[in-house]
């Protein structure tokens, strides 16, 4: 093979790189820059590698996968309230999937740093009026106005404190008492009493608490780490120049780290092998994804998956499929096969969500629970039946009440969407339906445990 040509964090220049927003005052963008490359990384590359060994662990089948969070994060929802309920849907569903797969979970919040989106659209037209689109809190703001869709230097700087903000009352919830498996009824939501789930996920917690105290007061063994709890973060690595401006050197490591957070991915958008982002995310040492979609051959996805692993290093390289329930049966198995033969080895992980976005009647965005399902469902089935591993699962969810997907246990229908419909981009799974979506997973982990 020939030799690859040499890398630094700004060699994504010289490629095209699709998805960035045209900034019309460079003079404020380097001065933002140069500040973000100034300031203190917001994670570590002890917890970046931590991660990719987890993810090594996951590829062979001994750890799951839970990747989980907003479609896009808004500074707006930058609250303590917001992100604990985030950080409480998580850990409810982690110790589900834990109980069902009898394996551990790595938990990864797509948080403190998911906010810049790619647009299949670059502009947007209302009554005759036609603005840029909307790209997330990092770029620009979602107001339909001249000014709030202009992209602004400024916002980086701004999403770069917000995301330190988030991380920092994350770390410091996880840290304490509160993750610990001593007391999973702080992570209870106070509007959750009445879900469908609420017996069910309430059960697993006292088996869990019980086990706990059997082993403390019966056996005398004190787990003393049960009160502390891993948490990744992990966002679409979009924003090249935001990106650069946090990839460090560290002391005592080989290599380029991303600091900005553990795991960030290529969307299916930029994920083009000659394009700018392909070329960024090749030199950083970090863990890091792809989404993969209808529109990825098997001959795209060996190239990726040799300029982006071509040491086969473990753990390095997580594809994350996305093809819908209607597409799945017939484009996924291809491309295990392909790059069983070709490729790298791989973390497999299905996001069952943006294959299966429709618009209502009404023109709103959604979708039914049942799809998201029978994704996973065929997600599971088909890996099984390629002698592959499902390791995880990528999901757009929230802790708050809102109506933003049809169906689940609670039956919401088309008309309910309006009642609390909050995204400003994809729809989410509710807490009620996130956790009802952790439960089915669990299941099947538990059915194959059984029979496996
Ligand atoms: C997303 O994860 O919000 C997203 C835009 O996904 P994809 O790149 O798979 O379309
Ligand atoms: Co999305």
């Amino acid at each position: 093979m020939p030799e690859a040509p040499a890398w630094s964090p700004g060699s994504w220049t010289s490629r095209p790189a699709l998805q960035q927003p045209c900034y019309d005052n460079p003079a404020d963008l380097d001065a933002v820059l140069a500040e973000i490359a100034r300031l203190p990384p917001l994670v570590t590359s002890w917890e970046v590698v931590d991660l990719k060994r987890q993810i090594a662990e996951a590829q062979a089948g001994r750890r799951f996968l839970l990747q989980g969070g907003d479609c896009a994060e808004s500074f707006a929802d930058c609250d303590g309230p917001t992100i604990a309920s985030k950080l409480k849907i998580l850990l409810q569903m982690s110790l589900v999937l834990v109980q069902g797969g009898r394996k551990p979970v790595t938990r990864m919040a797509r948080l403190a740093g998911q906010y810049a989106k790619p647009r299949s659209e670059d502009s947007e037209t209302r009554d005759g009026v036609t603005l840029p689109s909307y790209r997330g809190d990092l770029i620009n703001r979602p107001g339909f106005s001249a000014a709030e869709r202009q992209p602004d230097p400024w916002l980086l700087l701004r999403g770069y404190e917000r995301a330190a903000l988030t991380l920092n009352f994350l770390r410091s919830l996880s840290k304490s008492g509160f993750a610990g498996l001593h007391h999973p009824e702080y992570w209870d939501l106070s509007f959750a009493g009445h879900s469908p789930q609420s017996g069910a996920y309430h059960r697993i917690a006292e088996t869990i608490g019980e086990s706990l105290r059997f082993m403390e007061n019966v056996l005398g063994v004190r787990a003393a780490e049960i009160d502390v709890v891993d948490l990744y973060t992990c966002h679409e690595g979009l924003h090249l120049s935001y990106e650069q401006a946090q990839t460090r050197r560290v002391p005592r490591r080989e290599g380029w780290f991303n600091l900005s957070a553990h795991f960030p991915w290529i969307g299916m958008r930029t994920a083009g092998p000659g394009g700018a982002h392909v070329e960024y995310f090749r030199g950083i040492e970090n863990p890091i994804g792809v989404k993969i979609g209808p529109a990825t051959t098997p001959g795209t996805l060996v190239e990726l998956t040799r300029v982006l692993n071509p040491a086969n290093e473990a753990g390095r390289l997580t594809l994350i499929h996305r093809f819908g329930a209607r597409l799945i049966g017939e484009a996924l198995p291809p491309l295990i096969r392909t790059v069983r033969e070709h490729g790298a080895p791989v973390l497999w992980i299905a996001d069952p969500m943006h294959g299966n976005t429709f618009l209502t009647a009404e023109g709103v965005k959604t979708r039914r629970f049942a799809d998201i399902l029978e994704e996973l469902e065929q997600a599971f089935e088909i890996h099984a039946a390629e002698g592959s591993v499902l390791g995880g699962v990528h999901i757009e969810l929230t802790g708050e009440n809102v109506t933003e997907c049809i169906g689940g246990a609670r039956g919401l229908a088309e008309g309910d969407l309006k009642l609390a419909y909050r995204s400003g981009v994809d729809p989410r799974l509710n807490y009620e339906q996130a956790l009802e979506m952790a439960m089915c997973i669990a299941q099947r982990m538990n059915r194959a445990v059984r029979t496996g």
